[in-house]
């Protein structure tokens, strides 16, 4: 198969076959015009040469089914194209609601990768295989994109806001990781390897060295700040309660609403003021310049483990992954 060959990069995920069978169906129909389009040229050339200088053709009024024909048939093909494109689209967009959060931190010129469990990567990505996993990136500087030729994803990572992308690995191995956006000098330099492991060989690398989970560094965090003295989960706080709140959607003072996901809490970290809820004075400093940006993803770790306010499932609090943590 065309696949093979060293032109193509192996096909490690779910979503390389789906792009691929895309890929070479529009290469299929594409070199099978050009081929007809290039023989009939020929062909024609040679059959209605003009044979001598009073070779007078014959006037041509139409042909009805060869204009339909060639009106319907392109039709259908780019309606295929169409509808084929926008479903790979569609499902390389939306992450299944079971994949599991990596977060990504893209800065001139490394890739920086946190695990819920708190293992902290740099240039490298351990992940098992016949999982989905969902990364949640953004960048320290300038724009930087996430690149696995392998698995047949590309995403830009852009400052002040997270893009999420996906993948299922079908295959153990270890796969490149590129910068695919010129982001400065070391650009190239920008690269890394991404180990798909056996899920028994995942959990032993997960096991190793363990480190606090992202949510209890959240936690720390959280009360290092002082973040908690405002917003107290017995809601007297001077800032709302955040148990739940992943997720929900909030109003806000000037009477809109907003949904509280990943880029929303992030936003109300640094800029407190641009949507301030309902209820509540704009009274919280920003906090930007004293949280990274690895440490802004701990807290929203931290805010998404919260459960439902008192009464509801406490139980959560804490968790590694929260079931009801999921983009709307
Ligand atoms: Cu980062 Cu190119």
């Amino acid at each position: 198969m065309l696949s093979n060959l060293p032109l193509f990069p192996e096909q490690a995920a779910t979503s390389a076959q789906q792009v691929d069978a895309l890929f070479f169906f529009l290469v299929g129909v594409s070199a099978f015009f050009a081929t007809l389009i290039a023989v009939l040229l020929v062909y024609f050339a040679l059959r209605y040469r003009r044979r001598s200088s009073s070779d007078r053709p014959k006037g041509i009024e139409g042909a009805l089914g060869l204009e339909i024909a060639w009106s319907l048939i392109p039709f259908g093909l780019s309606m295929i194209m169409f509808v084929w494109g926008a479903r790979v689209y569609v499902q390389l967009r939306q992450p299944p609601d079971n994949a599991t959060p990596v977060y990504v931190v893209g800065k001139q010129w490394m890739w920086k990768l946190q695990h819920l469990e708190g293992q902290r990567e740099i240039n490298e990505l351990h992940v098992p295989v016949g999982r989905p996993i969902k990364l949640i990136m953004t960048s320290e500087d300038v724009i930087h994109s996430f690149y696995i030729p392998a698995f047949r994803i590309k995403q830009d990572v852009l400052p002040g806001r997270y893009t999420t992308t996906w993948f299922e690995a079908t295959k153990a191995g270890t796969y490149h990781l590129f910068c695919a956006e010129y982001c400065g000098t070391q650009h190239a330099g920008m690269i890394g390897w991404v180990t798909v492991m056996e899920p028994a060989d995942y959990e032993i690398w997960l096991s190793g060295g363990l480190k606090k989970s992202l949510a209890s560094a959240g936690e720390d965090l959280f009360q290092q700040l002082g973040c908690v003295t405002c917003h107290r989960s017995d809601s007297g706080g001077r800032g709302p309660a955040l148990d739940g709140v992943f997720g929900k959607t909030v109003s806000l003072q000037n009477g809109a609403t907003a949904v509280a996901d990943e880029g929303y809490l992030r936003e109300s970290i640094l800029d407190p003021q641009a949507k301030t809820v309902a209820g509540y004075q704009p009274i919280m400093p920003t906090f930007k310049g004293l949280v990274s940006e690895e440490q802004l993803l701990q807290l929203i770790a931290y805010i998404k483990t919260l459960g439902a306010p008192a009464g509801g499932d406490g139980a959560t609090r804490g968790a590694a992954v929260p079931a009801a943590a999921r983009e709307p």
